[in-house]
């Protein structure tokens, strides 16, 4: 079975005053029976590692360079996160394909840069609303996966966020048939790549607007297993109730 997945992505956001929003999760959830993953800017990775100590939240990294060191100023190696205490890494943000320019194959060179450092990769897929609006987000959700996944994934290394571009941060967030229509089409192109069995054990994450008030009914829809979440997981008060509701969908 897959163990579903909390996952928060502040993005740019949060500065040392903010490292309490995990006290009250940890209090909330000390024994969660679903994985709660933080990824806060690489500023406070490790701080928020030592705050965690044994706690049951997860720590990761929001996006790392192709190569684990180098003459690249600015940039963050995989093997840098581990180091201050990531266990996973999101690779392939829309954020990150439109403001860097990524491609596809950076993505994935990215992603085996996370998996040579013993991470997971969080990798993410996502079509415009100009190309949904062309009927086309099939295609392009092939194309992505096709080229951001290197070979040799498995249900341990990989998971895969749905997070098309037109919901992130607007507060909307396609009809549950098209989240179900995209995350069975993702499954089954999974178990056609890699076999039935890891592509049935790689987990798939929706992200876009997800908040308390829509999160059950996104938990209810074949082949979620949880979310990625952008703005509604800066505030304990808002990531709680949406663990919950993954909880509760078990
Ligand atoms: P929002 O939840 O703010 O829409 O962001 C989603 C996202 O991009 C998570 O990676």
């Amino acid at each position: 079975m897959r163990k579903k997945m909390a996952a928060g992505n502040w993005k740019m956001n949060g500065t040392a005053g903010d490292l309490g929003e995990i006290d009250a999760l940890m209090s909330s959830h000390s024994d969660p029976s679903v994985d709660i993953l933080i990824c806060p800017p690489a500023t406070l990775i490790s701080p928020m590692k030592t705050r965690i100590g044994d706690g049951a939240i997860h720590v990761g990294g929001q996006d790392c360079h192709i190569e684990q060191s180098g003459a690249h100023t600015g940039d963050i190696s995989a093997g840098m996160l581990a180091d201050a205490g990531a266990s996973h890494v999101i690779v392939g943000h829309s954020e990150c394909r439109a403001d860097h320019g990524e491609s596809n194959d950076d993505v994935r060179a990215k992603a085996r840069a996370v998996w040579d450092q013993g991470l997971t990769a969080i990798i993410c897929v996502g079509e415009t609303l100009e190309q949904r609006e062309a009927s086309n987000t099939l295609d392009i959700i092939i194309g992505q996966l096709a080229g951001s996944i290197p070979d040799n994934a498995t249900g341990h290394n990989l998971v895969v966020a749905y997070e098309p571009v037109w919901a992130i941060g607007t507060g909307k967030i396609p009809t549950l048939d098209q989240i179900g229509e995209v995350h069975d089409f993702i499954r089954a192109r999974l178990e056609r790549r890699f076999g039935s069995g890891v592509g049935r054990s790689v987990r798939l994450l929706y992200g876009g607007s997800v908040k308390p008030s829509n999160a059950a009914e996104i938990f209810d829809v074949s082949n979620v297993d949880g979310a990625l979440v952008g703005g509604a997981s800066l505030k304990s008060s808002d990531f709680s109730p949406i663990i919950a509701a993954l909880e509760a969908s078990l």
